[in-house]
């Protein structure tokens, strides 16, 4: 079956701080998005990579892609994105050929995912698991509360999960197409943050594999400095 990357790229980073929409920004010198884009078509399944650019920066990120083209055995689309990364992924489903069976989603955001992850979740929906997450376990032990306090305001605590059994996940997150498409034609109600959540809510089984300490999410500045190191580390 023909594999379709699609790389949510549209937010703006508002946790990164000011600056450009955070899949523009320099890694190590080369944008965040390229290594992302590398990252999903250097994976021996995928033929096709959909990029879900800021709306303002879809010329800009055309131009970026074309002077650091894949393979020449992956295709490339840019297409602009919406106000959610719902949103965004589904402009990008959007616009998939026929014939992809196959899609991962990967966020922009998570830059230095080893390949034989990606590799991993797209084997097993290819084995026929409809949606396949990357995770690991949880390092802190988590806290529920019953509802946000304002900014520096104290947070009763409700109950404290069992941290055995819980799972922090990661992207790609692997789908058949027509079961990814049918989660965001029926969304539900209220925030899903991830593409799983979707697939979820229509009773569908989610399975998880192994994720990677390397497919972090750059979200604020010091995650930036742990993907410098990161490259630095690689390079050597
Ligand atoms: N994303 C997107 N469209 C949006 C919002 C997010 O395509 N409207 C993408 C981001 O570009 C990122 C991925 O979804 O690659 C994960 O989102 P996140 O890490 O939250 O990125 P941002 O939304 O840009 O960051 P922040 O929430 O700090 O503003
Ligand atoms: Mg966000």
């Amino acid at each position: 079956p023909r594999t379709a990357a699609v790389i949510p790229a549209a937010g703006s980073g508002v946790r990164l701080g000011p600056g450009a929409p955070k899949a523009l920004r320099p890694l190590n010198g080369t944008p965040m998005l390229v290594h992302a884009v590398r990252a999903m078509a250097r994976a021996r399944a995928v033929a096709l990579v959909v990029v879900v650019a800021p709306p303002a920066e879809v010329d800009a990120v055309r131009s970026l892609l074309d002077e650091h083209p894949p393979p020449p055995s992956v295709d490339q689309v840019v297409v602009a994105g919406g106000a959610t990364r719902q949103e965004s992924v589904k402009r990008g489903l959007a616009v998939l050929p026929e014939d992809i069976e196959v899609v991962l989603v990967h966020d922009a955001a998570r830059p230095l995912v080893p390949v034989d992850t990606v590799d991993a979740v797209a084997a097993a929906v290819r084995a026929g698991a409809p949606a396949v997450v990357p995770a690991l376990p949880v390092t802190d032990t988590v806290k529920q509360i019953a509802a946000p306090a304002a900014d520096g305001g104290v947070e009763p605590v409700v109950g404290t999960p069992d941290r055995s059994l819980l799972r922090a996940v990661q992207t790609p997150q692997g789908f058949d197409r027509a079961t990814l498409v049918e989660a965001h034609e029926r969304p539900g109600d209220g925030d899903a943050t991830d593409c799983a959540g979707l697939v979820e809510r229509l009773g569908v089984p989610v399975v998880l594999v192994p994720g990677h300490e390397e497919a972090f999410k750059v979200t604020r500045p010091l995650d930036l400095v742990l993907a410098e190191a990161v490259l630095a580390r690689r390079r050597k």
